[in-house]
């Protein structure tokens, strides 16, 4: 009986009010419990059935306990590339898609998939638009143990990361580049999706993770994404192998879905730059807009500008974009637009950001550092109140840590580890210590590993 669509004896009511491609009354409507036993069977899914069964989630008809199954059979038995594109193209179709006018600017976007010291997102988005090409970043708040961008911008007095679809446009058109939060009407069926899968056990899923992510950005029209992907002990996958399977599905399916995409492998073994928290990121990031700040973060942000810079059609070699980055952070072009950025979105680029008072955390034995327990130093930020504990808990954008020291580092009895902003560092001194290990050996990582296109 599989794959039978039953066709529609009496007609699916409340079509969706915000779709631009799909009219649901138009799909032919299937058993829902037979197509979770299609995937539980390992069968592949037309693409009439996903859409089916993600419209139906979305405007209600299908419940969430069926939903909540079917993630599981996906969970388990995987998708094709190109069930996953059409999951994600449906994701996107659940709500509106941003419009932009025919007037040859590119309009790109960059996704990480997090980290610990993450700060590129505030440094690569001016940069873009000094660039010559439009960056309507929609970002996240913090996940787990990582960060978020729309934390750390929260930080600068009065910045708005609320703007609505109408600001998004208008802006991205006039000053280049906006950061905000994705609005309720972009990808609405993800937001419920992501909150089934949280409590379901279905978060790690190739496939689920792949529509999540690329339904939001896609929403954006873009020409060009570029995907960060991270792996180590501070990442959501924590294997090389792991994250490789997902750059590989998103980039697939990026450009099945007519958008030029490209992914970065980049090593979260240790934190980003030095500084980890809210305002201390937001600070270490002026420094980069500035042309200093450290050397790591700003060799990602260049390399991930440049691949959008190719992919946009801007430059026609990595070198030459690259040296475009260099010149436009060390000119001071990028801040400038950093500035225009802040102030359109109602902060304040110029004030002087609260940051709790630092004390320093020393070694106890002499050795190399070994490895960094990542993932516990972002615990540490949110036992200092620089994350949630659960939802809606308010931030202290003041609190934060600095690292002293990178993997690989000679250290000596006595020197400083880690910086930690906080009134009351002793809450997480024990667990910084233990996160990081000093040996005999130990070796420096590479930070980007490998490019998928
Ligand atoms: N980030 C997302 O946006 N979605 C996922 O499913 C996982 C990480």
């Amino acid at each position: 009986m599989r794959g039978d669509p039953m066709q529609a004896s009496s007609k699916i009511s409340a079509p969706l009010s915000h779709t631009h491609h799909r009219n649901i009354a138009m799909l032919p409507a299937f058993f829902p419990a037979s197509l979770i036993a299609a995937k539980r069977d390992h069968h592949e899914l037309t693409d009439e059935e996903i859409g089916f069964f993600i419209q139906g989630f979305a405007t209600g008809s299908i419940p969430d306990y069926q939903m909540s199954a079917m993630s599981m059979a996906i969970y388990l038995n995987g998708m094709t590339p190109r069930e996953i594109a059409t999951l994600t193209s449906e994701m996107l179709c659940s709500g509106t898609q941003l419009a932009w006018p025919n007037d040859g600017i590119p309009r790109v976007d960059k996704h990480s998939t997090g980290g610990i010291g993450d700060k590129t997102s505030l440094i690569l988005a001016p940069l873009l638009a000094e660039c010559g090409v439009q960056n309507p970043m929609l970002s996240g708040r913090g996940l787990g143990a990582t960060g978020g961008t729309l934390d750390k911008l929260e930080a600068i007095p009065g910045f708005r990361t609320n703007l609505s679809l109408d600001e998004i446009t208008r802006l991205t058109q006039s000053i280049g580049c906006v950061i905000t939060g994705a609005s309720a009407e972009l990808a609405p069926a993800d937001r419920k999706l992501y909150a089934l899968r949280d409590v379901t056990a279905t978060v790690p899923s190739i496939p689920l993770i792949t529509g999540s992510i690329m339904s939001k950005k896609l929403a954006e029209s873009l020409d060009a994404l570029v995907l960060d992907v991270k792996f180590g002990s501070g990442a959501f996958m924590k294997t090389r192998e792991q994250a490789t399977q997902l750059a590989h599905s998103l980039v697939n399916t990026g450009k099945r879905m007519g958008v030029r995409t490209t992914a970065l492998l980049t090593d979260m073994n240790q934190p980003l730059g030095r500084m980890c928290g809210n305002a201390v990121e937001v600070l270490e990031s002026i420094d980069i807009l500035k042309g200093g700040g450290p050397n790591d973060v700003r060799l990602l942000t260049i390399e991930l500008c440049a691949e959008l810079l190719i992919s946009a059609g801007i430059d026609q070699t990595l070198e030459d974009a690259r040296r475009r980055c260099e010149t436009l952070l060390d000119n001071g072009a990028a801040f400038e637009r950093y500035c225009r950025m802040v102030k359109a979105q109602g902060g304040d680029p110029e004030a002087a950001l609260l940051i709790a008072p630092g004390s320093d955390l020393v070694v106890d034995q002499d050795g190399i550092v070994s490895s960094i327990d990542t993932e516990a130093l972002g615990l540490a930020i949110i036992a200092l109140g620089g994350g949630r504990k659960k939802m809606g808990d308010p931030i202290d954008h003041s609190v934060g840590l600095e690292m002293l020291v990178r993997l690989g580092d000679r250290v000596q009895k006595g020197t400083p580890l880690v910086r930690i902003f906080s009134n009351s560092p002793e809450q997480v001194t024990s667990a910084i210590r233990d996160a990081i290990q000093i040996r005999d050996t130990g070796i420096t990582p590479e930070l980007i590993v490998e490019r998928f296109a």
